[in-house]
């Protein structure tokens, strides 16, 4: 079983258009979408913004379902200079730019007993550039930052790429990530830019959430294709 996750409605409705959806399930106020997608079995979900709702999704994914593993699809925040609004990114490692226990002299994003970066599935990964480079679409790779804050400010975005070298900001990956280590499921992380993070990008979320929304999912279908499961 595929587990695909994404945090907004409209983050997941353009994937299930391509989905033959067989059976809905309730529970724990998310809707699960049981599906058939060229003869896998696929559960997709959206949690809902913010780390803590990706969170219970995901381990329910996993624990309910059992996903053997989770891609998440929708859209960022870009950091790096060359992410134009509609441009794809995946993720190399996922991060929580929120979690601060500097005062105890840890590192920025370091929790006790975890850790401050979640790697990505590196076999997913490799799919994805076989996948964009058939059909010649442009997909940056870097580090994704999470936190439960919508950054539209230079000056936190820039702090968030000064300390952990994040090329683009959302709102659940490192959820995801922490869910998917926790638990040793293979995660792999696309979004594609709906703004900049910086002033005015609440303005740019709202305009390009769809179009966004639609880029993503659409290269998680193709990729999808591609991957193989039991
Ligand atoms: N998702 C899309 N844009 C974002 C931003 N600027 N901050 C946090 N999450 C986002």
């Amino acid at each position: 079983m595929i587990g695909i996750l994404c945090a907004m409605r409209e983050e997941l409705e353009p994937i299930l258009k391509f989905m033959n959806v067989k059976e809905k399930i309730n529970h724990a106020n998310n809707i699960f979408y049981l599906a058939e997608f060229q003869n896998k079995d696929i559960v997709l979900a959206y949690s809902k913004i913010g780390k803590v709702n990706a969170a219970l999704t995901a381990t329910i994914m996993i624990e309910k379902f059992g996903v053997e593993m989770l891609l998440f699809s929708g859209v960022a925040g870009g950091v790096d200079e060359d992410l134009k609004i509609g441009d794809l990114i995946i993720a190399t490692k996922t991060t929580q730019h929120d979690v601060d226990l500097t005062v105890f002299g840890y590192e920025p994003g370091f929790i006790p007993e975890s850790r401050v970066f979640f790697e990505c599935d590196e076999k997913l990964n490799t799919i994805a550039r076989n996948v964009a480079r058939k059909l010649g679409i442009r997909l940056k790779e870097g580090i994704i930052a999470s936190g439960d804050q919508f950054v539209h400010s230079k000056e936190r975005k820039e702090w968030i790429k000064k300390t952990f070298k994040a090329s683009a900001i959302e709102m659940e990956g490192a959820a995801v990530g922490c869910v998917c280590w926790n638990e040793n499921i293979p995660f792999f992380m696309l979004r594609s830019i709906s703004d900049t993070a910086e002033e005015g990008a609440g303005v740019d979320f709202d305009e390009f959430l769809e179009e966004s929304s639609r880029v993503s999912a659409k290269f998680l279908v193709e990729m999808l294709q591609e991957v193989k499961s039991d």
